[in-house]
């Protein structure tokens, strides 16, 4: 049974030139680095953006390692209870791709990819709690929070208030936010980049931020990262 499956996967295979000689695994590991796995051409991002394979190498990234997710019961702190669903979220919510089909061969080879890292990384369910309430975060040091930004935001944002080496569609922070909101206050500005971290494109904001946990990010780091941003300064 098993050598059968194997062979209509085989030919299957065959009737794709090109892609003869690659496994499922093999193509499943090239959709996670790759930014086409969403046709869309407003996606910049790759799974790689927010997930590290197994270790994330010092980079606060919101979302799990992939390596171990084909093996935990639950995901997106238990919001899904199957790997479809977490997929799914991330490719239309963040990456403006349609939902993918349990059936559908770009499926099917990422599937196989993530089981076969499915033992190299953490199996319980990992942690990921949302902060609801958005208060304003007291003055923190600006050394941690230029390292807390480079780990965390730069990726996407690239440099503060240039935005040189920015990704996609991510504003420049903070300049764009002070000319939104800096005559609001400094008490405002600073819970709109709180709730933004928090909250990504959550909660009515549109966009495909994605939100950080308490787990990745704690309120002292989002404390360095605004005092970084000169933020404390506003009146
Ligand atoms: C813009 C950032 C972003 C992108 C791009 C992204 N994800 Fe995610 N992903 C998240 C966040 C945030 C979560 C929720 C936190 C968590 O549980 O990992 C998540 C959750 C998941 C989970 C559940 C992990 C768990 O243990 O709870 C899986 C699996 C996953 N993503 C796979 C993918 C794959 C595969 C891709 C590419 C097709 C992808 N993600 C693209 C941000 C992203
Ligand atoms: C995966 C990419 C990504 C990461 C990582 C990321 N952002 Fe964003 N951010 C975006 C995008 C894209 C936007 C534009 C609006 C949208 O699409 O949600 C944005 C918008 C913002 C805004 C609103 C700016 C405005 O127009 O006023 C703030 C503030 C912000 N991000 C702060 C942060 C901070 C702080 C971090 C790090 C803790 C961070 N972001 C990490 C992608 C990202």
């Amino acid at each position: 049974m098993k050598r059968a499956l194997l062979c209509v996967t085989l030919l299957a295979c065959a009737s794709d030139p090109g892609e003869v000689t690659t496994t499922a695994v093999q193509r499943g590991e090239r959709l996670v680095s790759d930014p086409g796995f969403a046709e869309s051409k407003f996606n910049a991002y790759a799974c790689t953006t927010c997930h590290a394979i197994a270790d994330a190498r010092g980079r606060l990234l919101p979302g799990a390692p992939l390596a171990g997710a084909a093996r935990r019961p639950s995901f997106w702190g238990g919001r899904f209870t199957t790997l479809n669903e977490a997929v799914n979220e991330c490719a239309t919510k963040f990456m403006r791709a349609e939902p993918l089909d349990p059936a559908a061969k770009k499926w099917v080879d990422l599937w196989a990819y993530l089981q076969s890292i499915g033992e190299q990384g953490p199996r319980d369910a990992w942690p990921f709690e949302t902060v609801y309430r958005i208060t304003d975060l007291p003055r923190g040091d600006a050394g941690r929070g230029r390292a807390t930004w480079d780990a965390a935001c730069k990726g996407c944002h690239g440099a503060a208030n240039t935005g040189e080496g920015v990704l996609g569609p991510a504003s420049v922070v903070p300049r764009e936010t002070l000319e939104e909101h800096g005559k609001e206050g400094g008490s405002i500005v600073r819970q709109v980049v709180v709730e933004k971290a928090r909250h990504g494109s959550y909660l009515g904001f549109p966009g495909v931020m994605p939100p950080f946990s308490k787990q990745v990010l704690s309120d002292e780091q989002l404390a360095d990262v605004l005092t970084y941003l000169g933020l404390h300064e506003l009146k």
